[in-house]
């Protein structure tokens, strides 16, 4: 069997399947975010690893039976973990979330030479979140902790490196560093000079199939598994878990509501990134890349709809989603002209935005709860259609969706976006276990049990399938055309 291992941003998911692809088991343990302040996100790395060891140790528990070939490892990307000499964390680390480092972003912009310049080097911009940026941040803001930084790593990384004891990465999940050369696969040397960032502090970097290094003594003694077992390189979450959807072909369209929401495809070259508002990055095949948008509001909008109505009354237990799902569906589309923007963490793509700010817009007295219950979820369903606007304009199609994430088990939530995109909609087996799925596909390319990662992707085997309807469509088509006019009209408003 392979292992794979998603350190996410709520928890941890462990996932074990055989080489037909089936899921054998799987196990999730939670975890929580600080907010030390507003826009700042924060996670103590031994959150990610007690919450691998646990979910580890029941997927063990559960399946005692089948031996462990290798272990894939995925992850939350763009996670500023800060290691001293000693490999110490040296801070909570900053995730892909966090918003503090807007200054550092347009300083690395202007020392790269300005934005064409910096999309020479990468093909990507710094986006507020990437670990880059984080870095001058703590070179800026905490110099003492700075002058002890040795080693930079990204979440799946740290985990690689309690298991294996090998400080390593992966080309997608470097792309996300904003250092990383994505044409060349490689570190980009020219652009770690300009900002005087030590090319020691990043970790060597590999092809995501690549064995990295095997479980130690340590490794092994901490999360109950036998000692030598190979770990891949793996990938950054939100590139993995498309091949985990079965997405390697042109066409193929990926959408994810988890946490924040995603628009993804695969690309057969680096193309251009056009003002850098996509994120281009590697894959995690050879000779693969990868484009994507993503908002940081999806799933996390509705966790926080969720929160807000369950906090009103005194001891009043909050709706489940299923509860608010039944409300937002007895609701018609358009939610009776409600429209709500759902910039809650700020914004990344299509509006690199950090002081985006969310906001009903066209809120009358007749409508409820359930009108607000469907405009967040129209809402999150407009912003991935935004993101695949800017898509279209350098000329990706679509012709089959992929849905994925927690937001994928609603099948209203798969219908509306069938019915705003106009095409049809697919889950997978296995894509809503997202990045661990992904992992333990990696795993099993990297150790020879499938070829390459278009067979590994034919193991993805379709479990549910709605098509448009025109009617609704035309409804929510007429929606996003003002939809996508809010955010303009709004933004000068947020501070
Ligand atoms: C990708 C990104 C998110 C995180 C969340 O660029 O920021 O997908 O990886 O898990």
């Amino acid at each position: 069997a392979l292992l794979g291992i998603d350190i996410g941003t709520s928890g941890c998911k462990a996932l074990l399947i055989d080489a037909d692809g089936s899921v054998l088991a799987s196990s999730t343990a939670t975890y929580g975010l600080s907010q030390p302040r507003p826009g700042w996100t924060e996670q103590d790395p031994a959150l990610w690893i007690e919450g691998a060891r646990q979910s580890v140790a029941s997927v063990l528990v559960e399946r005692g039976d089948v031996e462990i070939a290798a272990i894939g490892l995925s992850g939350q990307m763009h996670g500023l973990t800060p290691l001293d000499e000693a490999h110490r964390v040296l801070r909570p680390a900053l995730l892909w979330n966090d918003q503090r480092n807007g200054a550092e972003c347009d300083e690395i912009t202007e020392k790269a030479g300005g934005l064409e310049a910096l999309l020479g080097f990468t093909n990507n911009r710094m986006l507020v979140g990437y670990t880059g940026g984080k870095i001058l941040w703590m070179r800026h803001h905490e110099p003492e902790l700075y002058a002890k930084l040795r080693h930079v790593v990204n979440p799946k990384d740290y985990l690689r490196f309690v298991l294996t004891g090998e400080l390593a990465t992966e080309v997608s999940d470097a792309s996300g560093t904003g250092l990383f050369d994505v044409r060349r696969r490689a570190w980009s040397a020219p652009l770690l000079d300009r900002l005087d960032i030590d090319p020691a502090l990043l970790p060597a970097c590999h092809e995501s199939q690549v064995v990295t290094g095997r479980v130690n003594q340590s490794g092994a003694a901490l999360f109950g598994l036998p000692e030598g077992i190979p770990v891949v390189g793996g990938g950054g979450d939100s590139v993995i878990q498309t091949l985990g959807s079965g997405v390697m072909m042109p066409g193929e369209l990926q959408t994810t509501i988890g946490t924040a929401g995603i628009v993804a495809s695969a690309l057969e070259a680096p193309e251009d990134n056009p003002d850098g508002r996509l994120q281009v990055f590697c894959n995690v095949a050879p000779d693969s890349w990868h484009c994507m948008g993503v908002s940081l509001n999806a799933g996390g909008a509705m966790s926080w709809f969720r929160d807000a109505m369950g906090s009103l009354g005194q001891g009043a237990e909050k709706p489940s989603f299923d509860e608010i799902v039944a409300r937002a569906a007895a609701s018609p589309a358009g939610a009776k002209g409600l429209f709500f923007l759902p910039y809650l963490y700020g914004e990344r793509c299509p509006h690199p935005d950090p002081i985006a700010r969310g906001a009903f817009v066209g809120l009358t007295a007749r409508h409820d709860g359930g009108d607000m219950a469907r405009s967040v979820m129209e809402g999150v369903t407009h912003a991935l259609r935004d993101i695949h606007g800017l898509m279209q304009r350098i000329g990706m199609q679509h012709s089959v969706i992929k849905a994925s994430g927690g937001g994928a088990r609603s099948a209203l939530w798969r219908q509306m976006q069938a019915d705003l995109f106009d095409c049809e909609v697919v889950t997978t087996e296995g894509a809503a276990e997202g990045g661990a799925f992904g992992a333990a596909l990696v795993a099993g390319v990297g150790t020879g049990i499938w070829p390459d990662a278009k067979t590994a992707t034919a193991l993805c085997r379709p479990l549910t399938r709605q098509l448009p309807d025109r009617e609704t469509g035309d409804t929510l088509r007429r929606a996003f055309a003002i939809f996508e006019g809010l955010y303009p009209a709004l933004s000068q408003s947020f501070a």
